[in-house]
Parts: C-alpha cells; sequence; structure tokens
C-alpha cells in the first residue's frame, strides 16, 4: 500500500511535454505511455481552506478509473479512495476497500521539489485489493419456488447412487486466495423413509444430489424438499432449497376390482357380460390400459373392448352360452390388461346362470295306446308318457296335465308320474278315437310347455240296438187296392234300419213286424237281408174308420250278442174326398174373465155358451183347419191337427 518517494523516477519527467503554471487553474500533462485523457479540475473548496490548489486528475484507464492525486507543498490532497501524506509519501485508503467491487488500483503519484516550482517525479502506483472472507455462500434461490430455480427430476424406482441435480452456491470472494470461495456442501433437512434412512445425498464438491435408495415411489410422494448449506473455508455459509419430483414410471400393473360374475345363459350375442376396470396408479400414457382375452374362452364365446376413457374392459358376448353344456356353466377367464410397459393377468369367473329356455320334451312325443272297448271301468291305465326338461332348478321342474280341448268331457287324468287314466266312462258312439294332448309345464318364469299326443281308440261294444234310418210316417190312401207296397216316405219306397254300433254290432239286421196288435195284421213287412224291409198293404183302409195303423217292427243286430229293439212305425191314412163336406160341430164352455170376450154383457162375470168350430174343409190332409163361428179372438185353431 505504501510507495516510496525514493522510488520515484525521475526518468519520468518530461518537461516539455507539460505546461505547468502555477496558481493556474487548468495544468495539462501528457502521459505518453497510456493514457487518454486527462480532466483537470481545479478544486479551492472548503476542504483545503481556499488557500490550497488542488489538483485532480482523473485517469481513465483500460483496469477502469484511477485518481491521479496531486501533492503540492503542505497542503494534503485527499480525493475519494486513497489519500498520500505530502511528506511522507503515505499513501492512505480513505474508505473501506472492497475487492469485489475493485480489486485493484493503479494511479501516479508526483512528487515535485521547489515547492512545486522545480522538478516533478512520477510514481506508477498499483495497488491490490488483498481479499478477505467477507462473503459468504449464495444460492441463487434459497427458497423454493415455481420458477424452475433447483428443481430436479428423478425417475420413481431410479437405483441408488442415481444423481438428481446439481446445487451450485456462489462465493464472491476469491477463489485464488485462500479458502475464502472453497465451498463444501451438506444436507441439513434430508427427506427419511419409513425406517429413518435418508432418501438424497450430496456430493460435499461439486454439489450433486443423488439418491440414496432405491426407494422412490412416485405414487406415494411425488415431491421432496431438502435443504442444503454450502460453506467455505472462512465458515461463511448459505442454504438453498432443492425441489426433488419424482416422475413417473410405469410400475403399477393394472389390477382387476372384481372376481366373480354372474350372468344367465340367455344373454343376447353382443351385450355385456363384465366390466373389467384396472386401477393403475400411473399417469398419462403410462396409465393407458389395453384389454384382452387370453385364456379361458377356447370356444371364442367372448370379446373385449377397451374402453379407454373409463380405463375399463367390457367383455361382450360373441355366441350364446349353454347352461345345459356342462363346460359352458363357468368360464375361468384370463383376462390381460397391459399398458405401454406392464401387464397384468387376472382371472375372471363368469358364473353362467340357468334360464328357462328348454321346455319339457316328451319322449316319445305320440303315444297310440291300446285300443280299449268302450265299457272298460273308470281308472284303467291307458298309457303312461314321459317328458325331460333339460333345465336346472325351477326350470326343470315340470307338471303333466292334458290339455281341456283335447278332452272335453274330463274322461282322462294324468297324475305326476305320467300315467294317464280313465277319469269317466267311454262311449264310442259320443267319442270313437280320442285324441288327448297331455301337457308337461315347468315352473320357470315364464313356463314353458311341451306336448304329446296320446291317441286312443275306443272300441264298439254292442250297446245299441238297431233303429229306424229316420224318422218314417208313411201315408197309405184310402180306397187303394191291396197289396200295395207303402211308400215309405218321398224318397225311398223301402225301410231302413240302422244301428249306432259298427259293422260287427250292427247290420246285417233281421227287420221283423210283429203281430201284437190287430193293427199289424193289416200288413205285410219282406225282409230285405240287407237292412231293408219293404210294407205291403194287405188291405184297403177307410180314413173315416181309423185314420192311422201303429206298427210294432222288431229289429235285430247281428252283434254278438245280438242286440234287438222294437219301433213303432205309424202308418197314416190318406183321406180322399169320398165324403161331402159336413161341418163338424163341438159345444164346449169359454170362461171370460173380467169381461175379457164379454162383447155382449160388458159388466157381469157371465159364463158364456158360445160355438167355435175348428174345421178342416175337405177331408184330405192337405187341407188345413180353420177357425169359423163367433169369438175367434178366444181361441187358435191348430191348422194341421184342428185342435182348438
Ligand atoms: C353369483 O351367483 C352365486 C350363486 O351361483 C351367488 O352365491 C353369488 O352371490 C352371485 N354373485 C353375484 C355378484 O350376484
Ligand atoms: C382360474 O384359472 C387360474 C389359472 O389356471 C387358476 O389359478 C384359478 O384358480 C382359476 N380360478 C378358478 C375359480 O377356478
Ligand atoms: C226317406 O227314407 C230313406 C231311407 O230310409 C232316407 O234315406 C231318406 O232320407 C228319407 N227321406 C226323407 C225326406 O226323410
Ligand atoms: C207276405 O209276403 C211274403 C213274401 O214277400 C209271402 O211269402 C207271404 O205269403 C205274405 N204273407 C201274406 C199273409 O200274404
Ligand atoms: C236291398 O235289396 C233290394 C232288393 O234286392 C234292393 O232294391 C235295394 O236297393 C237293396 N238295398 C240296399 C241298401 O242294398
Amino acid at each position: 500500500m505504501e510507495r516510496k518517494k525514493e522510488k520515484l523516477s525521475k526518468a519520468f519527467v518530461n518537461k516539455p511535454s507539460g505546461e505547468r503554471r502555477r496558481g493556474r487553474k487548468k495544468v495539462y500533462f501528457f502521459f505518453f505511455w497510456h493514457l487518454l485523457t486527462f480532466n483537470c479540475i481545479v478544486r479551492s473548496g472548503d476542504r483545503c481552506g481556499g488557500k490550497c490548489l488542488s489538483l485532480l486528475i482523473i485517469y481513465r484507464g483500460k483496469q477502469g478509473t484511477s485518481i491521479i492525486f496531486v501533492a503540492r507543498q503542505r497542503t494534503v490532497y485527499w480525493l475519494l479512495e486513497f489519500t498520500i501524506d505530502e511528506r511522507t509519501g503515505r499513501i492512505y485508503a480513505q474508505r473501506r476497500l472492497d475487492r469485489e467491487e475493485r480489486p485493484a488500483w493503479r494511479f501516479l503519484v508526483l512528487a515535485t521539489d521547489e515547492g512545486g516550482a522545480g522538478l516533478t517525479g512520477f510514481a506508477d502506483v498499483l495497488l491490490e485489493v488483498r481479499d478477505i472472507n467477507d462473503n459468504a455462500p449464495v444460492f441463487p434461490c434459497p427458497a423454493p419456488d415455481s420458477s424452475g430455480c433447483f428443481v430436479g427430476h428423478v425417475p420413481e424406482n431410479s437405483p441408488a447412487d442415481t444423481s438428481v441435480m446439481e446445487m451450485r452456491a456462489t462465493d464472491l470472494d476469491d477463489h485464488k486466495a485462500g479458502k475464502n470461495a472453497i465451498l463444501t456442501y451438506r444436507i441439513v433437512q434430508n427427506v427419511r423413509n419409513e425406517i429413518n434412512l435418508n432418501l438424497f445425498s450430496i456430493n460435499p464438491s461439486t454439489g450433486t444430489i443423488s439418491t440414496v435408495l432405491r426407494s422412490l415411489d412416485r405414487e406415494v410422494e411425488d415431491r421432496y424438499l431438502v435443504v442444503v448449506e454450502a460453506r467455505d473455508g472462512g465458515g461463511l455459509s448459505g442454504t438453498g432449497t432443492a425441489t426433488i419430483m419424482v416422475s413417473d414410471v410405469n410400475d403399477h400393473p393394472p389390477v382387476f376390482t372384481q372376481r366373480v360374475y354372474n350372468v344367465t345363459e340367455d344373454l343376447e350375442v353382443n351385450s355385456e357380460v363384465l366390466a373389467v376396470s384396472a386401477s393403475d396408479g400411473d399417469q398419462g400414457e403410462n396409465a393407458v390400459v389395453t384389454f384382452s382375452i387370453v385364456g379361458g374362452d377356447e370356444d371364442r364365446k367372448f370379446f373385449v373392448e377397451t374402453d379407454k376413457a373409463n380405463r375399463r374392459g367390457v367383455v361382450r358376448l360373441k355366441k350364446k352360452m349353454d347352461f345345459e353344456k356342462p363346460h359352458e356353466r363357468t368360464f375361468n377367464l384370463t383376462v390381460k390388461a397391459e399398458d405401454a410397459d406392464f401387464f397384468s393377468l387376472a382371472y375372471c369367473l363368469v358364473q353362467v346362470e340357468d334360464s328357462n329356455d328348454h321346455a319339457p320334451v316328451f319322449f316319445p312325443q305320440f303315444y297310440e295306446a291300446p285300443a280299449m272297448s268302450e265299457d272298460v271301468s273308470v281308472g284303467t291305465i291307458v298309457a303312461q308318457v314321459t317328458a325331460a326338461d333339460l333345465d336346472s332348478g325351477l326350470n326343470g321342474r315340470f307338471s303333466y296335465s292334458i290339455a281341456k280341448e283335447s278332452d272335453p268331457y274330463g274322461q282322462f287324468l294324468v297324475d305326476q308320474s305320467g300315467w294317464v287314466v280313465l277319469a269317466d266312462s267311454l262311449d264310442r258312439e259320443m267319442v270313437s278315437q280320442h285324441r288327448l294332448m297331455v301337457l308337461a309345464t315347468d315352473t320357470g318364469n315364464p313356463p314353458l310347455t311341451g306336448t304329446a299326443i296320446v291317441m286312443v281308440t275306443v272300441l264298439d261294444v254292442n250297446d245299441n240296438g238297431p233303429e229306424f234310418e229316420v224318422p218314417y210316417k208313411p201315408i197309405v190312401w184310402e180306397n187303394m187296392a191291396a197289396p200295395q207296397v207303402v211308400r215309405i216316405n218321398d224318397t225311398s219306397l223301402l225301410l231302413y234300419a240302422a244301428d249306432r254300433d259298427s259293422s260287427p254290432n250292427g247290420g246285417p239286421f233281421s227287420i221283423r213286424l210283429l203281430m201284437l196288435t190287430s193293427d199289424a195284421t193289416n200288413f205285410n213287412l219282406t225282409d230285405l237281408r240287407n237292412g231293408s224291409a219293404a210294407l205291403t198293404t194287405l188291405r184297403t183302409f177307410d180314413r173315416e174308420r181309423q185314420k192311422e195303423y201303429r206298427l210294432p217292427i222288431l229289429m235285430i243286430d247281428s252283434g254278438s250278442p245280438p242286440m234287438s229293439s222294437t219301433s213303432t212305425l205309424t202308418v197314416v191314412i190318406g183321406d180322399r174326398n169320398d165324403h161331402a163336406h159336413s161341418p163338424g160341430h163341438t159345444d164346449f164352455f169359454v170362461y171370460s174373465y173380467q169381461g175379457m170376450f164379454l162383447q155382449y154383457s160388458a159388466d157381469v162375470v157371465t159364463t158364456l155358451l158360445v160355438t167355435v168350430e175348428c174345421v178342416r174343409p175337405l177331408e184330405d190332409p192337405h187341407n188345413l183347419f180353420s177357425i169359423s163361428g163367433h169369438l175367434s179372438a178366444c181361441c187358435y185353431c191348430w191348422k194341421n191337427s184342428g185342435f182348438l
């Protein structure tokens, strides 16, 4: 800091180059070696008491601005940084020097003799400011902020000693001078795991933060703060906070949330069987899960759709399932959920539930019961039917019944073992063949029904005697000569017998006229032995004597045993106009009640004798009766019979 006057060299004196005039306000110097400009300021301020002349030269050199101080006589001239004792030549610092602000100073010192009138010497003073440890290490951003300052990123699960980031502090002190700027780093606030081990370490000399263990898990904690201290050789320290972000690595294999799913077998193709969602703790792209079925579906009954938005896999039905097939009751599907790097397999159990998709089925579906005669007793077994239902449980349980429309008279019953029995007597003449519809109805919802047909043929028993084919009422005209074949009706000359039993129990018939009454003696019946007979009159008839003849006719069938029956054939004697018409005459009473029919006396209840006739104009069956006489309003005459 001090240069002796003696060192000043006169060699630099350069008289001719400068013009020096005492008391002058302006002095010009020219330094030939490296000066650029001079500013000469004459100050005559208070500090100098007005009696001194001070000369300030500001020297702008390569290393900045230097102050050149000119000492004159006894006066101490001071300037900004340094002062010089004019007699001793000691140079003093005017104020605290800051090496970090300006590490070196250079200036000229002038020495003049003869009170300034003599020669002048120059000294070039080079002044270096020595460093002291007056600066602590500083981190650029001591507190964590969002600007990304001191933010390090490390993938989760990184191995030990993975470098995370560098923490660099700066120390303004001189790196060359001592250890004032030699920094060592340490972590003063670390993060510990659950067993109290530090998660991070720092390299003391480089400030590089590294992981200690492979135990970072973003899904547990994705951000750590670590406080680092930097200490210089002089013992000053500063701290900074490192923000360590743990970035995502795809380390979470998807996990299914449900394992067992129930579906019914009647599920339609394309409908959703189940939805698997995988929970993946990862983020972003790592969390995109796709699903596929990789096992348990040999028949390709299922397909899976990946619902990316909801991170679900929807398993749908591709083909119908059939609970009745034993290997289609459960499907142990191996579903693979995979994301970018990992996959996981899960076993979803699809349990198929029975649905009522099978009706009971009869085997056989057509039964022909042995023919039974119509006189078999109630309770006789007709047939046994059997049915089976492939479904399970209630869907497979069923009961038998007989369709009402196939058995309108309720003649049959079926029990729960399938025995069809006779519940009421049979009549071949009513129903000769029964076509029973036996039903088996299961207890599913809705119930399903299977049917079988049971044919029951009823055999004839000779339980019916012969009878006339149709009712006959032949007319024989009076006065006709005998023998004469009686026309039985408009279309037939012959009388026909018929039997409701089947042919073995029917004809040929034997037909005979029973001579039980006198009427029968007037006729002759000839059995033609082919179910017909001819009736012949044996005499002439007179209607006015007898109007009709009743003939008992015995008919016997060929059954075994034969059945016979006797029917009465009424023969009407037809009227010919062989008598003059004479009106008939009957007297009878008509009781009049409360004046009805009282046309003659309106105020008394009377018994009147009136004459009303029902008259057939001519004795001819085709002539009709009509009423004649008074009071026709009281009575009605049956036109055919003449009944009043
Ligand atoms: C699936 O069905 C079984 C019986 O087959 C039953 O025990 C279980 O509770 C059902 N599960 C669901 C989710 O319905
Ligand atoms: C499904 O299959 C897997 C792999 O074979 C097996 O481990 C699992 O026990 C099966 N699940 C059932 C319910 O059978
Ligand atoms: C007359 O009798 C025959 C023989 O029985 C029968 O076929 C026919 O239908 C009867 N005609 C009438 C109109 O009753
Ligand atoms: C009735 O007719 C049969 C033949 O058809 C005959 O043999 C018999 O003699 C007749 N009877 C009388 C009483 O005429
Ligand atoms: C029965 O025999 C008579 C006489 O041979 C004949 O006229 C008639 O048509 C026969 N009837 C039947 C149904 O064959």
